[in-house]
């Protein structure tokens, strides 16, 4: 199996599965790791780990569909089995959607469908929700829908800030990402 993974960030979650490949313990190849701007660490690392990288820095371009359109091409040329999104920060084009339908994987520190979108774990707590978690589903063209492939519940503790909440939910969205590419890859 191989697979393409998008980041925004800092791609910590993606450290984990770079690391459960090289141990040799989750069968599959990173083909290579794309991400939306310039000079993030979730490509530097991956750089450093020997792995293909690219940018298709979505200010680079004045018309969103010429984005999509470079997107696409560029993911497609790795003909990845599986894409996956790890903290990749846009919603992509209908056409991406389709072009990778069923095969397009995103992680988010919420269990959806309960806040959904950019701030996830800040609105789980400015709800006041005693629990919330991560989801690891099949993007559709929403934001953070489609079919739910597994979660994993975190609660939330009377100190906790969003950040110290967000690490542990991150934990526990390691853990998950890992057990769902590995299952995709022996299925
Ligand atoms: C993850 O919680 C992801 O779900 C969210 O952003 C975080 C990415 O963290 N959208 P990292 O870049 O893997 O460190």
């Amino acid at each position: 199996m191989r697979i393409v993974v998008l980041v925004s960030g800092t791609g910590s979650n993606l450290q984990a599965v770079i690391d459960e490949v090289a141990s040799g313990s989750l069968p599959l190849e990173i083909a290579a790791v794309g991400a939306d701007r310039p000079n993030t660490f979730g490509v530097e690392r991956s750089a450093d780990a020997g792995l293909d990288t690219f940018v298709v820095n979505f200010k680079d371009y004045t018309d969103r569909s010429d984005w999509d359109a470079a997107l696409l091409e560029k993911v497609g040329s790795y003909k990845p089995d599986y894409v996956v999104s790890s903290g990749f920060m846009r919603i992509v084009a209908p056409s991406f959607i389709n072009a990778f339908e069923g095969r397009y994987v995103n992680t988010h520190p919420a269990l959806l469908p309960a806040f959904p979108g950019a701030h996830g774990v800040r609105d789980a707590m400015a709800y006041g929700v005693k629990v919330t978690g991560c989801t690891v589903h099949f993007a559709d063209a929403g934001v953070d829908t489609g079919p739910i492939i597994a979660q994993t519940p975190v609660v939330i503790l009377p100190d906790d800030t969003e950040d110290s909440l967000h690490e542990r939910i991150k934990v526990a969205e390691r853990e998950l990402l890992i057990k769902v590419l590995g299952d995709l890859a022996r299925a």
